[in-house]
């Protein structure tokens, strides 16, 4: 089978195929062994990549800009205050100029529809670092950090506990494509958006994924090979309502005792920014189990698996 990657938008995981996916974190592990033994790499000398963001980011900014300039590339950082976005410009018409300029545009930002609708007007590939919908490249290195610790063929189970966004949304596509049991504790009302429901559902009945919502904690975590953590309160919409949400999700959290049910070996996730005494305690980030760090790592290698791949 040929897989084709060069010019591809990467806008969300639900486009490309188990395949294409394994192939991604293939390269970003020849990535991290050429990186780790610092063996030059800069297979896109000369190109110039965009980084437009519009919320805040420290990962995603940092481990673009390292990767951009680890392949020889120039990285950009776009400030969308200071452009003419900012007085109302279209997003086709600027999409279109930088497409000029840029031989990729990396963007952050809020709708999903905003990086579909660069990806319309540009030729060359658009990136998603985060909407509110998926965080494609978090998944990526989600994938990698859990193939690294558990093994590449085994049916792990996790236990998510945390917003049910775009983190959670992109770990639920990765667990239904790769066949995986994702259990997500969270309180009543908060579900997932139908677009992601809809292909979970579908990809689940054909590789026996079971991705199943719960309000038992507990039940969550019991035998989970993965603890994953994320805030209970995103950066978009739900920051809006952090008040209610920490009322809300009170004893949504991995902490010693909840974490006691998990298999021995398990490791403990979280994609960071991080709340300690909220989604998690101090001593499981900080624990014997936990993983964030390397995870946090692995985003630059899979980062520079899409660059690579994507940019003509
Ligand atoms: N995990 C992640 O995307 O972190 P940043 O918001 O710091 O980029
Ligand atoms: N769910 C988080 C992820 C941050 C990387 C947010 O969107 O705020």
């Amino acid at each position: 089978m040929r897989i084709r990657f060069r010019g591809r938008d990467f806008l969300t995981l639900m486009d490309f195929s188990r395949r294409e996916i394994e192939f991604v974190v293939e390269v970003a592990m020849d990535f991290k062994r050429l990186w780790s033994s610092r063996v030059p790499h800069r297979s896109l000398e000369g190109r110039v990549i965009g980084l437009l963001f519009e919320k805040p980011s420290t990962r995603t900014r940092v481990s673009f800009m390292a990767a951009i300039a680890h392949l020889g590339a120039t990285p950009l950082q776009l400030n969308p205050n200071v452009m003419q976005l900012s007085r109302g410009e279209p997003i086709k018409d600027t999409a279109r100029v930088l497409d000029k300029y840029l031989d990729a545009l990396v963007i952050r930002t809020f709708g999903q529809e905003i990086v579909e609708e660069y990806a319309e007007y540009m030729e060359n590939p658009v990136i998603n670092a985060l909407t509110d919908l998926t965080h494609p490249m978090q998944g990526l290195a989600d994938l990698m950090t859990i193939w690294e610790f558990k093994g590449r063929n085994r049916r792990v189970k996790i236990g998510y506990v945390g917003d049910i966004w775009n983190v959670c949304h992109s770990l639920m596509i990765i667990s239904s494509i790769f066949g995986y049991e994702m259990w997500i504790a969270r309180p009543k009302g908060y579900e997932p958006d139908k677009r992601i429901v809809e292909f979970v559902e579908d990809m689940s009945r054909r590789t026996g994924a079971n991705i199943v919502f719960t309000e038992d904690i507990y039940e969550a975590f019991k035998d989970a090979d993965v603890i994953y953590a994320n805030t209970w309160h995103s950066m978009g919409g739900p920051e809006m309502e952090k008040e209610k949400r920490l009322r809300d999700w009170r004893g949504y959290q991995a902490n010693p005792d909840t974490v006691s049910v998990a298999k021995e070996d398990y490791i403990f996730m979280h994609c960071l920014p991080g709340y300690r005494g909220e989604e998690m305690t101090d001593e499981i980030i900080e624990g014997p189990n936990s993983v964030v760090f390397h995870q946090a790592e692995n985003r630059m290698h899979t980062e520079k698996a899409v660059l690579s791949l994507v940019v003509p």
